[in-house]
């Protein structure tokens, strides 16, 4: 049975003490009301985590994860950070790929893999990102698109690394602007991104398989969102910055 979670992905928001404050108010209402079976995990800045996992390992149902994290395992890399560095304050995730990593930061999908292998390598999970522009979608190679991202970085995994890796289906055009991938959408795109991991799977670890749908989540679209079979959670971004507005998404199931 595949997990649901419901990821925040703070991004570059928050200074330090507005980051603890949001982390602890989430950590009280997600221990009061969030149902066992849904997963919530906070991506926080890296300047956050140490502190933020001291806030979280009071909760058993609130996870911690990096936004990013370096392909190399330590040494002469200025402005880098190591999966051991995260492994050491007990951070479970590690978001790999977001669009904005790979538009402003020129992440290519074999640097991608690189990192998917040294994250399962210390035994973190990487919640990767995939998703296409709205130049692509217009031009109907959505689903190659977003295909092709999936087996360049993660198709030389074995099935049981592969059953470590949570998939965030995020469409650029959505991201930031308001205009969600109405539900009919993300459900067609989960459903292609099911299906091509079972063509190399098989069905069985295509269905263990947590795929999230991120852009433009938010508390009025996520019942809808979740509602549909091969939609396991979201990955949330403006909407994980307030507790109420975050939790009230998890609560969607
Ligand atoms: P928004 O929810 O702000 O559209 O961001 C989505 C996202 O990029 C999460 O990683």
């Amino acid at each position: 049975m595949r997990k649901r979670i419901v990821a925040g992905n703070w991004k570059m928001n928050k200074t330090l003490d507005e980051g603890l404050a949001l982390a602890t108010e989430v950590v009280n209402i997600v221990n009061d009301e969030v149902n066992d079976d849904v997963m919530a995990i906070l991506c926080t800045p890296f300047v956050h985590l140490s502190q933020v996992a001291k806030i979280v390992s009071g909760s058993e149902k609130v996870f911690l994860a990096a936004q990013n994290v370096s392909e190399h395992a330590s040494g002469a890399y200025t402005g880098e950070v190591s999966v051991d560095m995260l492994k050491s304050i007990d951070v479970t995730h590690v978001i790999l790929g977001h669009s904005e990593r790979r538009e402003y930061y020129h992440e290519t999908n074999a640097q991608l893999a690189a990192k998917v292998d040294i994250v399962l390598a210390g035994n973190l999970n990487p919640i990767f990102c995939c998703g296409e522009s709205l130049e692509v979608r217009e031009s109907g190679n959505h689903a190659a698109f977003v295909t092709n991202q999936l087996e360049e970085s993660l198709f030389h995994l074995s099935s049981a690394e592969m059953l470590n890796v949570v998939i965030a289906y995020e469409p650029i055009w959505a991201i930031g602007t308001g205009v969600t991938a109405s539900s009919d959408q993300a459900q067609e795109m989960h459903k292609t991104i099911r299906s091509f991991l079972a063509s190399k799977y098989g069905q069985s670890v295509a269905d263990d398989i947590t795929i999230l749908y991120g852009g433009s989540a938010k508390p009025s679209n996520a019942p809808e969102l979740f509602s549909k079979p091969d939609v396991d959670g979201g990955l949330i971004g403006g909407a994980s910055l307030k507790a109420r507005d975050f939790v009230d998404i998890l609560k969607s199931y």
